[in-house]
């Protein structure tokens, strides 16, 4: 690959046309029913980028015979280039609590997780794991998640600030809690809302960043911070909505009891106005028709986390039901309680939970789950997960020899969706090549 061009100031260079040659895949629509509309494959591809963004998407013969003698082309012939991955549900805050054994949600919480938080208190610590986990999601080739932060303010500053120096788009919020819970870790409704308030007024919509009013969970709140949240969604509505719904059984049966108005545990949600497009709900497995189609009639999506609910015991998402109910799903690893960085390996154990739900999730969907649906879920495809013309070239390359048994095995793949597949099944991190934000390679530490 060649080196990328350095601007006067010695970063990457934006305004000049560069662009990657390989083999590229990605998706304008969901490939549920098979439609080959719905993805483009170039087996020797060019993405052009401008600005940061796509200029053209092409067959790359026919595309550098047209192009300037200079521009400047990186070429990762014999590997696979998509769009960066989104990841819809991750806890940066989590990070150092990611392979903790033995434990199922509410005592996890209680045992690791709780704690874990209490030290974002501290900006330095913050500001640490902050850079910690954007390398990570970086060198997994994730380049855009939806991020919750501990219960403090700081917190967030400290991801945000990170996400804009190396130019990510990211969405995150502050968690609001109020009850069972800590009284370490305990905010108020009025806190809540004034803190998330001036953390919106600080950070949505500058750079490529974006707050996410962020309820942890309806056990941890009140009905009055609920009530707040809920003022907050409508005071802005383009912003995302982000919370947990119906991970686990023993949950489902506390916030009944929490909450004996409620018709169902997404009711609670319903009531006080956190369905909409964008809202991101991470589980939902345990949901029944009805919650279905309220989801899908209100433009919220769920996100599944198969690492999470298989290392918790916590239940086998079913995404067919949820998308022929018109769900919008997305992927996440919902680190600390999912068990890998790796959106590849997200989507390996989303399909071992569908083969355990009686069907095959298809290669193409999977990657089309992490990409642009994930971009969808975050009301964020007009800008990413796809390379239409115009959209902000996030990009990931991932190399189907990156390993002598990868290598071995895709080198036996006869279609593209056979490669998708081994790539799925034995690709994680070491089978990132390199990963792109806005046309450059990301910045790492
Ligand atoms: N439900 C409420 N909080 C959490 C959390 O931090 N992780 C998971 N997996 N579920 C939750
Ligand atoms: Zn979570």
């Amino acid at each position: 690959m060649s080196t990328p061009p350095a601007s006067p100031d010695g970063g990457p260079a934006q305004s000049k046309a560069r662009a990657i040659r390989g083999s590229i895949l990605h998706f304008k629509d969901d490939p549920r029913e098979g439609d080959s509309a719905a993805w483009e494959y170039y087996e020797d591809g060019l993405l052009i980028v401008e600005g940061g963004c796509v200029a053209r998407l092409g067959d790359a013969r026919a595309l550098l015979r047209g192009a300037p003698r200079d521009l400047a082309v990186d070429d990762c012939s014999g590997k696979l280039i998509v769009p960066g991955f989104v990841d819809a549900h991750v806890h940066f805050v989590q990070t150092d609590i990611i392979a903790a054994y033995g434990r199922r949600l509410l005592e996890w919480l209680e045992q690791y997780t709780f704690p874990a938080e209490r030290a974002f208190a501290d900006e330095r610590h913050a500001h640490e794991v902050a850079e910690f986990f954007l390398d990570e999601l970086l060198r997994n080739g994730t380049t855009t998640a939806l991020v919750l932060g501990s219960v403090h303010a700081t917190s967030v500053d400290a991801i945000f600030r990170s996400a804009a120096a190396r130019g990510l788009r990211l969405i995150a919020g502050k968690v609001m809690m109020d009850r069972n819970c800590p009284e370490y870790l305990r905010d108020t409704p009025a806190s809540s809302y004034a803190d998330s308030k001036a953390l919106i007024a600080r950070w949505h919509g500058r750079d490529r960043l974006g707050y996410a009013i962020t309820p942890r969970f309806a056990p941890t709140s009140s009905p009055e911070q609920l009530e707040a949240a809920g003022t907050l969604a409508r005071e802005h509505p383009g912003v995302c909505v982000q919370t947990h719904i119906a991970e686990n059984e023993e949950e489902v049966a506390w916030v009944r009891t929490l909450f004996p108005a409620s018709r169902s545990y997404l009711d609670v949600y319903d009531r006080y106005g956190l369905l909409r497009r964008p809202a991101v709900l991470a589980h939902g497995i345990w949901l029944d028709d009805q919650d279905h189609a309220r989801l899908a009639a209100s433009g919220a999506a769920l996100a599944h986390c198969p690492t999470c609910n298989l290392a918790m015991g916590s239940g086998l998402f079913d995404v067919a039901r949820a998308s022929s109910a018109g769900v919008q799903v997305a992927l996440g690893t919902d680190i600390g309680g999912g068990t890998s960085f790796s959106m590849l390996r997200v989507m390996q154990e989303a399909y071992k939970v569908a083969q355990l739900r009686g069907y095959a999730l298809s290669p193409l969907r999977a990657f089309y789950l992490a990409t642009l649906g994930g971009a969808r879920a975050l009301g964020l495809d007009d800008r990413i997960g796809s390379f239409l013309p115009g959209r902000e070239a996030d990009c990931v390359v991932l190399d189907p020899a990156a390993t002598p048994l990868l290598a071995r095995r895709t080198q036996l793949a006869a279609s593209l969706v056979e490669l998708l597949f081994v790539l799925m099944v034995l690709g994680d991190d070491r089978a990132v090549a390199r990963t792109y934000v806005m046309g450059s390679p990301a910045q790492q530490r």
